[in-house]
């Protein structure tokens, strides 16, 4: 009986294939780096073919690695980047443009008209979502009206749509499942997250054909076989969640209240609200955490759109340092940012201030600020965003956070998990493995082949590696965060 599981975590700026045991442990991993196309401002593309061939790669080396074949794969799990758009001829499984990235800004404008025609309140009601950029609605529209023939050919039913988990789908059952999972539907602004269903409203709105769409499936479920060339016999495709709510279920956050923030490209602070659909009042998101069974289960969500992607800046862009992790001994050498605060607002602002036009600065540079003040500003940036966050959460009524659990690529940093405690002024838990998204998508497929009995089964085996404490004392706290909230209001397009 085959019991390992492999998970494919498909994100912004890698690929990445991970096997798990049944222990939850890690046995072998490979990883490629995925190119970034910005074709003009505020534009970021993906080839999706690049994608596709990458995780077959990733795959097969992950396999190789961990001397293992086919026949010890119990089942697969995807997770992946969220909201990016696919659009690919159904005739030969090839895209018909490039993959529009969750980045991309391009529909700001016609978010910005939908809203002014009044229709935010009945997006947000429906979708748990704001009309912004961000989601795929409009990032579909746009290829429908750009690929010459696209739409005419949608209509036909000629082409397909899918987010990054379909995309996979697709190719690995060579073209037999066009499906999503419920957390990836909820992402696209056509998913009505009360009926889970596609919403014919909201098609008719963004003028999508519903011919385009994705079967839409609980996160763990039957999503068929992968082709048997892709790794030498045919394996089921159990487990499915975008790359947030996927680490929400590798933070084991099971529980209404829990809560988890995972710092990939960006920062993603997920609080589950169980049945509970809760509307945001301060510009959070309500989205589907997983689906079980046919039970939804939802969280409240607050997305920031620059994290990781501000040290990738200090690296390539500014070569300020030669490796992210670099920064940490930066950090502790220099110990404070001495009132210089980065706001990364490369492609916009985030929750909760949803300003897809506001651009980046550095604040209070002094002619003694030197390549330690700004890396320090830039780690800041992220727990600085991380608290905009939880203020939000706590104005809408959520009770209060007693610890926050952390992962993805940043938090390996100490310092920069101790000034997030220090920041937001809660105890900020680690866990063995922070690869939670992996994990995640892993747990889904497992709980789907009965690798793993329950979601209490798969709590037990969440184990934390070091819990940081916040040492920094309330005035210096609140007085840093003044300077972030000052700073924050001078890149903003409009008044906050
Ligand atoms: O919503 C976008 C998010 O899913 C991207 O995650 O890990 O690629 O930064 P990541």
């Amino acid at each position: 009986m085959p019991h390992y599981i492999l998970s494919i975590d498909q994100g912004t700026t890698s690929t990445r294939a991970i096997v798990f045991d049944g222990s939850g442990h890690r046995v072998a991993s490979a990883q490629a780096e995925l190119k970034q196309h910005f074709p003009a401002d505020g534009w970021v593309e993906h080839d999706a073919m690049d994608i596709w061939w990458a995780t077959e790669t990733v795959c097969r080396d992950a396999l190789r690695k961990g001397g293992l074949h086919a026949r010890d794969i119990a089942a697969i799990g995807i997770t992946n980047q969220r909201e990016t758009t696919v659009l690919w001829d159904r005739a030969n499984g090839m895209p018909v443009h490039r993959a529009i990235v969750w980045q991309d800004r391009r529909t700001g404008e016609r978010c910005a008209e939908l809203k002014a025609q009044g229709y935010e309140p009945l997006i947000q009601a429906r979708t748990g979502l704001l009309l912004d950029p961000y989601f795929s609605a409009t990032k579909l529209a746009w290829l429908l009206d750009h690929v010459p023939n696209a739409r005419a050919r949608a209509e036909r039913g000629e082409l397909a749509f899918g987010t990054i988990d379909s995309w996979l789908l697709w190719k690995l059952t060579h073209g037999q499942v066009h499906a999503t999972d419920a957390t990836n539907a909820s992402r696209t602004l056509l998913f009505n997250i009360r009926t889970q269903c596609w919403d014919e409203e909201l098609l008719h709105l963004f003028n999508i054909p519903a011919a385009v769409l994705p079967v839409v499936k609980d996160s763990s479920a039957d999503f068929g076989l992968c082709a048997p060339d892709f790794l030498g016999a045919p394996i089921p495709i159990c487990g499915m969640a975008g790359d947030q709510q996927a680490a929400l279920i590798g933070q084991a956050c099971f529980a209404p209240g829990m809560v988890k923030s995972t710092y990939g490209t960006g920062c993603f602070m997920m609080t589950n609200t169980g049945t509970t659909l809760v509307q945001s009042d301060n510009r959070l998101l309500t989205t589907v955490a997983y689906r079980l069974n046919g039970q939804t289960t939802y969280a409240v969500e607050g997305s920031i759109f620059v994290a990781g992607a501000t040290i990738q800046w200090l690296r390539d862009g500014l070569k300020l340092i030669e490796n992210a992790s670099d920064t940490q001994a930066i950090a502790e050498a220099t110990g404070d940012a001495r009132g210089v605060y980065m706001v990364p607002a490369f492609t916009g602002l985030g929750a909760p201030y949803w300003d897809p036009r506001a651009r980046g600065a550095i604040f209070g540079l002094t002619r003694d600020t030197g390549i330690g003040e700004i890396v320090t500003a830039g780690l800041q940036s992220v727990c600085f965003q991380t608290r905009d966050l939880m203020e939000a959460m706590t104005r809408d009524g959520a009770s209060k956070v007693t610890t926050l659990r952390i992962d993805g690529g940043m938090v390996v940093n100490n310092w920069v998990a101790q000034s997030l405690a220090d920041i937001i002024g809660v105890p900020v838990d680690r866990p063995v493995v922070t690869e939670t998204t992996a994990l995640g998508a892993a747990f889904l497929a497992g709980l789907q082949v009965g690798i793993f009995a329950s979601l209490d089964a798969i709590s037990a085996l969440w184990s934390c590696d070091r819990r940081f404490e916040p040492s920094m004392n309330e005035d210096k706290r609140s007085s840093l965060y003044v300077g972030w909230l000052d700073a924050v209001r001078r890149v903003a397009s409009e008044p906050i």
